[in-house]
């Protein structure tokens, strides 16, 4: 340790008496039954959230006394302290809309609190970003753990894993191949225990995502959440945030330029959610970082697929984990990465790649010359539909329509969504390309309403894809020829708010484009008297409208970014 004040002598409150805010504080951390040899040792924080409102973090409590166990163990004092918790289907209108107010609660309890290290525990798909982003803004030293994926369910002999199952009997439902009554049974069979989402979704990405960072400790992100080797990671974690406090290594050290690339050539690679892209421009623009969507295509283009997971292949994280985990993925990889960045633990990628690997399942986890596809399972498109970008996940879309066009069937809204998608008179045809308006961050909040659904009449005529179109977002674990995150947004003026009725669309996934085939007057003319929605009145939404960013920003705050360089 140093000279400079630890623990509970950091940050003293303000009562213009240095020495009785430190009698106070020691005082009432005596309250709390704190012996008083602990309380000169150093503190590391535990951000944990657990909540009624969120299923993914059901195991925390376990989790945080697995990490104080380890901490404590290391010679410093675990305070675990409560942030915000975002259960994903547990928040109106989206738990997007959340994140950052997250990220701002844990930015500045980990400022506003004594503590040398802090320790994140999230898990559901906002969690981790909102923990990496207030982390990386606060820089004190840091790092994650995640509370891994669930175990798989049965039904009828086939295993069932939230949530791209979910997905696929909610549309045989939909199209009339399953009853009400399999659907009830199906609903208590899908999420069967304590974790995130069972399949590479947006948690189980954001938790690959972390480890690509090095934010997190070496093998840890695809580790069950019930799996006794958990809670071994745990206590692990917390050994490692006290080493944290001696190496000083900051988030600043660890997400850099050149890991943030290692983290794109890893969503890539187990062709992960589309929404890490938005997390991680985010958390790489709390550092000043900037990923130019050309350079993200290029990473792309140059990145194999080699998980074999859902919602794109046939896997489960739980299957990830036993084939070896991102250990295996990352070796497969080697030749691609910046070997020289640096992980919590102060060790080089390349240090820790040298450790010898163990036994891989190449069912799951393919070697680099026998990818599941050639190129990286996301794509970032351009056109005059979309001048500041859009998103399109080519490893689950529908080949036939990566070259295509068709007849805008446009929905202005949310509610306009809901109430005309299966009306039997709704004039749609299979070639057809369904348009939603009014779904990006200034509108709602960005929800997952991306993945439109497949209009009942076409549904049981046994449609399952259609090109798809929205300034929304869609979920990790859905899958469809879809078009999302569509910037600047409609609701600001975007070209998107052009489309009408009838209009011809093209999509070109070879030339990385979407293209609104009206011309550039008429789309002019449209969009003259567009107005943006009122700024809500008051409070935490108000503050949200007038700063948020669009995707290709990272939907973060204006004012929580760093400029860049
Ligand atoms: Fe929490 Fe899917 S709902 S990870």
């Amino acid at each position: 340790m140093t000279d400079e004040p630890h623990g509970f002598d950091r940050g003293l409150t303000n009562y213009g008496d240095r020495d009785f805010a430190r009698y106070l504080r020691r005082s009432f951390a005596r309250s709390m039954g704190i012996s008083v040899g602990l309380l000169d040792k150093p503190v590391v924080g535990i951000a944990m959230t657990p909540s009624g409102f969120n299923n993914c973090h059901r195991g925390m409590s376990d989790l945080v006394e697995a990490v104080s166990r380890g901490v404590l163990a290391a010679g410093a004092l675990p305070r675990p302290f409560p942030t915000v918790s975002l259960g994903e289907v547990f928040l109106n209108p989206t738990s997007m809309m959340y994140r950052n107010l997250m990220a701002m609660d844990t930015e500045e309890m980990i400022q506003a609190q004594p503590m040398d290290a802090v320790v994140l525990i999230g898990g559901c798909d906002k969690t981790v970003p909102a923990q990496l982003m207030g982390a990386a803004s606060a820089d004190l030293p840091a790092i994650q753990l995640v509370t891994g994926p669930m175990s798989t369910g049965r039904h009828k002999g086939q295993r069932l894993g939230a949530c791209t199952d979910c997905r696929g009997f909610w549309a045989k439902y939909r199209a009339g191949t399953v009853d009400a009554e399999e659907i009830a049974e199906v609903e208590g069979r899908l999420s069967v225990t304590q974790g995130t989402c069972a399949v590479m979704g947006t948690a189980s990405t954001m938790a690959c995502i972390a480890e690509a960072l090095g934010m997190s400790l070496p093998g840890t992100a695809a580790i069950p959440a019930v799996h006794s080797d958990r809670l071994v990671a745990a206590e692990e974690t917390g050994r490692a945030a006290v080493r944290l406090i001696r190496s000083k290594v900051r988030p600043s050290q660890v997400i850099t330029e050149k890991s943030v690339e290692n983290a794109i050539r890893v969503l890539m690679a187990v062709s992960g959610s589309t929404n890490a892209i938005v997390h991680l421009t985010a958390i790489a623009g709390r550092l000043g970082i900037r990923i130019p969507y050309e350079r993200f295509n290029q990473i792309s283009e140059e990145t194999p697929v080699l998980v074999d997971l859902k919602p794109v292949g046939e896997g489960y994280m739980e299957d990830f984990h036993a084939a070896g985990g991102m250990g295996a993925l990352l070796r497969e990889l080697r030749p691609l990465l910046h070997l020289d960045t640096v992980d919590v633990e102060g060790r080089t990628l390349a240090e820790r790649l040298d450790e010898p690997v163990g036994w891989v399942d190449r069912a799951v986890i393919r070697a680099s010359d026998n990818p599941v596809s050639a190129v990286g399972g996301l794509v970032a498109l351009t056109g005059n539909l979309a001048p500041e970008g859009a998103i399109f996940k080519r490893a689950a879309a529908t080949p036939q329509l990566f070259e295509s066009e068709g007849r805008a069937v446009v929905f202005t809204g949310l509610e306009d969504l809901s109430r005309r998608i299966d009306d039997p008179d709704l004039d749609v045809a299979p070639g057809d390309v369904l348009v939603l308006q009014n779904a990006g961050p200034h509108a709602a909040g960005m929800p997952e309403a991306g993945y439109l659904p497949i209009p009942k009449k076409l549904a049981r005529a046994g449609v399952k894809d259609m090109v798809r179109i929205s300034d929304a977002r869609m979920s990790g674990t859905a899958f469809g020829s879809i078009v999302l995150h569509v910037a600047p947004e409609a609701a600001i003026g975007g070209p998107l708010a052009a489309v009408r009725d009838g209009d011809r669309i093209r999509l070109s996934i070879r030339d990385k484009r979407i293209d609104l085939l009206v011309e550039a007057d008429e789309i002019a003319r449209r969009l003259a008297d567009h107005r943006p929605p009122p700024v809500p009145a008051r409070g935490y939404k108000a503050l949200y409208r007038r700063s948020v960013t669009q995707a290709p920003e990272g939907c973060d705050f204006d004012f929580l970014a760093k400029a860049e360089g």
